[in-house]
């Protein structure tokens, strides 16, 4: 097996960093991205671990991005594509829900700004750098939860703003930012360069990371409720790790996945007129040049 190169943003703790000692321990080599630079590169050391056959010579590089802000995803990719060795697979981890409605500086909502544009824009900012292997992944993190996306499909909103006017349920915007990125990515696999690949993991509801505790709102509250039929974070990473690293590259690009298997989303997420549609206004929105199909 050839070792991969794979970034994993919000690699400072929960899946991405469940995810990350996976990938160390099978022999690849991760970089991690997080939003606070000491705790990420604490995480770092920590998958040096305690077996001196798990461990690398160096920790994993770390890098440091708020990935709310679309310029600071912009620059992270300058900072990525700096680095010496192309990335093999780029997880987009880093997510969550929001228990009231605020914008970004950017004027987005921010759970589409960090479920949404962040992997967008990272994706394409990469690309355009040409720091992506010729056979890249690109792996976005999913949710079951897709299937309460509430979407206009004559009119979709990519930037979330519309849910400043309407009843703001924390739920359902984040299962609409999620369905909102997987059509996306179902478009960017018709645009992608021959060879490369996306998916959309779906790691099934999880227990023990933060993203219902911190959630807040009726999340946190539902949380309790669920546990009983939760996975744990190493059962949950399965998907995304499976991605990241079987051989072939598993089929069809642009897919839904869970239990490392495709898996059938929402009808609305099959819709291939509604996906050109979310790609494209995503695009003008974020100021990317489209990929051509
Ligand atoms: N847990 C589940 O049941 C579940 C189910 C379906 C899908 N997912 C998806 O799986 C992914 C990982 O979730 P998780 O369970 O590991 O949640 P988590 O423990 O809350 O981890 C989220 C990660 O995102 C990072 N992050 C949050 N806001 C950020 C920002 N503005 N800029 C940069 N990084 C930011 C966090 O960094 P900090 O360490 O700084 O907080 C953390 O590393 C998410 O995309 C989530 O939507 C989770």
């Amino acid at each position: 097996m050839s070792s991969k190169t794979v970034v994993i943003t919000g690699g400072a703790s929960g899946l991405g960093l469940v995810m990350a000692r996976h990938l160390v321990e099978a022999g690849h080599g991760v970089v991690l991205v997080g939003r606070d630079a000491t705790r990420t590169r604490h995480a770092a050391e920590r998958l040096r671990g305690p077996r001196s056959s798990d461990r690398e010579a160096v920790p994993p590089r770390t890098f440091t991005a708020d990935l709310e802000q679309w310029s600071q995803v912009r620059a992270l990719a300058a900072e990525l594509a700096a680095g010496s060795r192309p990335v093999d697979v780029l997880v987009n981890n880093a997510g969550a829900a929001f228990p009231r409605y605020e914008q970004t500086a950017d004027g987005a909502e921010r759970t589409y700004a960090l479920n949404h544009h962040a992997p967008f824009l990272l994706t394409h900012a990469l690309l355009a750098e040409g720091a992506l292997a010729p056979q890249a992944r690109i792996i976005n993190m999913s949710s079951f939860v897709e299937k309460r996306g509430r979407l206009d499909a004559a009119d979709p909103d990519v930037a979330g703003t519309s849910w400043g006017d309407r009843f703001y349920n924390q739920i359902n915007v984040y299962a609409t930012s999620k369905l909102v990125s997987l059509l996306a990515a179902r478009e960017l696999a018709h645009r992608l360069p021959d060879g490369m690949s996306v998916y959309n993991a779906n790691p099934g509801m999880v227990k023990g990371t933060a993203m219902n505790s911190n959630a807040g709102g009726l999340m946190r509250l539902t949380a309790p409720l669920f546990r009983p039929f939760a996975v744990t974070p190493d059962e949950g990473v399965r998907t995304p790790v499976w991605l990241a690293t079987a051989s072939p590259a598993p089929r069809p690009s642009g897919g839904f996945f869970s239990e490392s298997q495709p898996d059938t989303p929402s009808r609305l997420a099959l819709n291939d007129t509604l996906a050109g549609a979310v790609y494209t206004r995503t695009a003008a929105l974020l100021g990317v040049a489209p990929l051509t199909r």
